[in-house]
């Protein structure tokens, strides 16, 4: 008898990690801790919430229109290494960064924002991979690298503001806000924008290609260069890792501008795996009460210093104080 339940309770006790591994497996691949059910435009209506608008210069050309039904219809897989290894017919790229098809004339013009510093060889991908993608897109784009340059925790929303203070003087229309490490894996993926500010990387491999939670604003964004001035563009107060896109998020959500997203065989990404950087600790509670300075923290607030501009041939390249 003694024997017995010994022997049972031994057993109980060498199952307990069992259970709990199992458990956690459990947890961990069931769909419902994620927000995999959300809204998004499907194929049929994407084209119809592009915004058709491109900078004067392109507006002058005489080509007939660029047709996007293929690319649209095809969503053809562009992670591929003949992509990745290195810049095809780099001729075709205008000194920083800047590309529009010559057989007809693009109908969206496209400022591509990436937050930047110390990331050298996601850089290097990034450039490599992101202009034999665009290209296959017949826009016209233009990548922008905003650098912070000093010493203190980064800015990204603040840099965010910094480049599209700069694309709004070269006129262009629509912005793409978006991660050094992130690479759109299929071509449907326009980079143009929609009516509504559309969240792009929403099934994004690093989170099993499902989105972790509705509100997710984060990684590459699309937002047209006037809601983004009409919003007053991003809080320059989030230092360090977290929260900035949650804020931005929560400042449309209080202009009532609605999101949208594309559906999710159009939204795959990859991204370039990194160590993460360290949380800002005061993110919550800027967080919490980032309401109060929706008004009077952005564009209007902000203050930065540009040391330099350089055209490179895949980017121009923008270094800041902030
Ligand atoms: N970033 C950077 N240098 C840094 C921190 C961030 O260039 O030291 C930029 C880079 O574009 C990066 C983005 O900010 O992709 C977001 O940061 P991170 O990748 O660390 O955040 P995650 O989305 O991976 O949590
Ligand atoms: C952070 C965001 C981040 C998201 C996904 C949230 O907790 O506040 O800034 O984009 O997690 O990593
Ligand atoms: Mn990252």
């Amino acid at each position: 008898m003694i024997l017995k339940i010994y022997q049972t309770n031994y057993h109980v006790a060498d199952l307990a990690p069992r259970i709990a591994l199992f458990l956690l497996i459990f947890y961990w691949i069931m769909p419902w801790r994620f927000a995999s059910h959300y809204d998004f435009l499907n194929r049929k209506e994407i084209v119809n919430e592009l915004v058709e608008q491109v900078t004067s210069n392109i507006s002058m050309q005489r080509m007939a229109p660029c047709d996007y039904t293929d690319i649209l219809a095809d969503n053809a897989n562009t992670y591929r290494p003949q992509y990745r290894d290195h810049v095809l017919r780099g001729e075709e790229i205008l000194q920083g960064g800047e590309y529009f098809p010559e057989e007809c004339s693009a109908r969206y013009s496209t400022a591509i924002i990436v937050p930047y510093r110390k990331r050298e060889e996601q850089l290097h991908a990034f450039l490599i991979y992101m202009h034999n993608y665009l290209r296959q897109q017949r826009i016209h784009y233009r990548i922008f690298l905003v650098e912070q340059y000093d010493q203190k925790p980064f800015n990204r929303a603040k840099l965010f503001n910094i480049g599209s203070i700069i694309a709004a003087e070269l006129e262009f229309p629509c912005l793409i806000l978006h991660d050094v490490d992130l690479l759109p894996m299929n071509l449907g993926q326009l980079y143009a924008c929609t009516q509504k500010p559309r969240h792009m990387c929403s099934a994004l491999d690093i989170f099993r290609f499902t989105l972790p939670y509705r509100g997710l604003f984060g990684g590459v964004v699309a937002i047209r260069t006037q809601q983004y001035r009409f919003i007053n563009g991003m809080s320059n107060m989030f230092e360090g890792w977290g929260g900035e896109d949650d804020d931005f998020f929560n400042r449309l959500y209080s202009y009532k501008i609605d999101i949208c997203r594309f559906e999710p065989t159009y939204s795959k990404y990859t991204m370039i795996r990194h160590k993460p950087e360290k949380k800002n600790e005061d993110r919550l509670e800027l967080l919490r009460n980032g309401y109060k300075r929706f008004l009077t923290d952005g564009l209007n607030s902000l203050v930065y210093k540009e040391k330099e501009r350089r055209m490179h041939s895949l980017f121009t390249h923008i270094l800041v104080e902030t």
